[in-house]
């Protein structure tokens, strides 16, 4: 099964404010749903009340250290091996990571594929992805995405796998 990361980070490695992501960018949330639908994800609980449901189309396992958390139509799990193996155990090919900073903290070394978007601003952040070093993974594929009506921040779009 192959492990993937997807994330949106700022100039700063900022990813999200006070439990939100803290930009719009419909392209990238369309570019998410695209890659993820189908596919099992697997997020910590802090994420989970940040999106506030489950995504549809796609099981979502949330990681939670409190055996009493319920989430509708969703699974729990209490740590990141168990969550992987239930996606395994439920033959998924590609699972995705898909945060927040705790859990791609831990998945990190353990992730195939990471797609990145690079968001070009720097905004006020309270939670980042971890650094990494980018020299052990080849970029696939980068696109970029210039400031349009309905994203208001150009952005970069790269698929990495670990070389
Ligand atoms: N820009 C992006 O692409 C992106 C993507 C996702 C999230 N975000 C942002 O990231 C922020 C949330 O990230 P965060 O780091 O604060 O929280 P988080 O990783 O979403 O959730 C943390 C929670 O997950 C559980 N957890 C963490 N590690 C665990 C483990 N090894 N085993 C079992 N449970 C574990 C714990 O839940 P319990 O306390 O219930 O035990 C912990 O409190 C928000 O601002 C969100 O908007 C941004």
């Amino acid at each position: 099964m192959i492990i993937s990361i997807i994330v949106a980070v700022d100039e700063k490695g900022g990813i999200g404010f006070e439990n939100h992501i803290p930009w719009h960018l419909p392209g990238d949330l369309a570019r998410f749903k695209k890659f993820t639908m189908g596919h099992h994800l697997l997020l910590g609980r802090k994420t989970y009340e940040s999106i506030g449901s489950a995504l549809p189309g796609r099981q979502m396992i949330i990681l939670t250290r409190n055996p009493e958390f319920k989430a509708p139509d969703c699974i729990t799990a209490p740590t990141l091996d168990e969550a992987l193996t239930l996606a395994e155990n439920a033959g998924e090919n590609e699972v995705f990571i898909i945060g927040g900073a705790e859990i791609y903290r831990e998945a990190l070394t353990l992730a195939d594929h990471i797609y990145l978007t690079l968001v070009h601003t720097s905004v006020e952040a309270d939670t980042y992805f971890p650094q990494f070093d980018q020299t052990a993974w080849s970029v696939i594929c980068e696109q970029d995405f210039p400031e349009d009506d309905q994203n208001p921040i150009a952005h970069t779009f790269k698929y990495l796998v670990r070389e």
